[in-house]
């Protein structure tokens, strides 16, 4: 059933088809205008506020509609549904350095190559790297490589819809989603979950706080035992966005670490 949906989105991304309730669909690559200018007391990514400039340095947004973090100076880590495969890729614009999408100190970069995860399926191992043609000067983000962290409070980011069915951001918000393990995860979606492939985070009772459309391939993170932010997990996918008893899906970074250094390494990241 999954892939069946996964196909129903590729063809979502050409045509006008209603957004399934499991899509991977990313968000429109069309921002939403300008939002009031108060800004911050509105609760949105769902349930999240606005991002300082300059908090989330590493956050990237890309041209089709998804998140990513810097992963090397001029490689994003982001999702493999995110992309159309691996290969010579010029198509893609990542935007950097900002929290405003039209604020002029953006920095902006184009894609060179994508090395979507190999063997994806569309069920689990949803990680991709998108190389660039220069280097980004901002700050990495550092990827977990072991579980040990995978647990507690994680911060998640995007540009993506405020609500289920909402507009694409102008503007970075964030949110704190608590860790749900798999059995509980396991019972919000069945075998639908890919366990070891990927990690929940969500409020499970309450719903409310999620990421959603167009925040697909972001970073999920938390601070490690130093103080430096960590990445654990990368938007994936859910059931609608933050509805009670449907928790977010992530790819599990450290099951991924050793293959996305490689691969890093195969693009001669920097
Ligand atoms: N697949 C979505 C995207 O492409 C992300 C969905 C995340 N959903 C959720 N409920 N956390 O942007």
């Amino acid at each position: 059933m999954r892939s069946y949906l996964k196909h129903l989105k590729r063809s979502a991304a050409v045509g006008a088809v209603a957004l399934a309730a499991f899509s991977l669909q990313p968000g429109s690559a069309t921002a939403a205008p300008e939002p009031t200018p108060s800004g911050g007391s509105h609760t949105k990514v769902v349930g999240g506020t606005k991002a300082e400039q300059g908090e989330y340095p590493f956050m990237v947004r890309l041209s089709m509609g998804c998140g990513g973090a810097l992963y090397a100076k001029d490689i994003v880590l982001t999702a493999a549904h995110c992309v159309d495969g691996s290969g010579p890729n010029t198509d893609i614009t990542a935007t950097a350095g900002v929290v405003d999408l039209e604020d002029s100190k953006a920095i902006t970069a184009k894609s060179t190559e994508v090395l979507q995860a190999p063997g994806y399926n569309g069920k689990g191992k949803d990680w991709a790297l998108i190389k660039l043609d220069k280097e980004i000067d901002l700050p990495t983000l550092k990827i977990a490589e072991d579980d040990k962290l995978n647990n507690g409070d994680f911060e998640i980011a995007g540009w993506g819809a405020d609500k289920e069915g909402g507009d694409q951001q102008r503007y970075l918000l964030k949110a704190t989603v608590p860790f749900v393990d798999d059995d509980a995860c396991k019972k919000a979606y069945g075998d639908q979950l890919t366990p070891g492939d990927e990690i929940c985070a969500g409020k499970l009772d309450t719903g409310g706080v999620d990421t959603c459309q167009g925040d697909s391939g972001g970073p999920m993170f938390r601070k490690d035992d130093s103080g430096a932010w960590l990445q654990v997990g990368i938007v994936s996918w859910g059931e609608g966005c933050a509805r009670p008893g449907k928790p977010g899906v992530y790819s599990e970074v450290s099951t991924f670490a050793k293959d996305i250094q490689k691969a890093a390494g195969d693009l001669g990241g920097s």
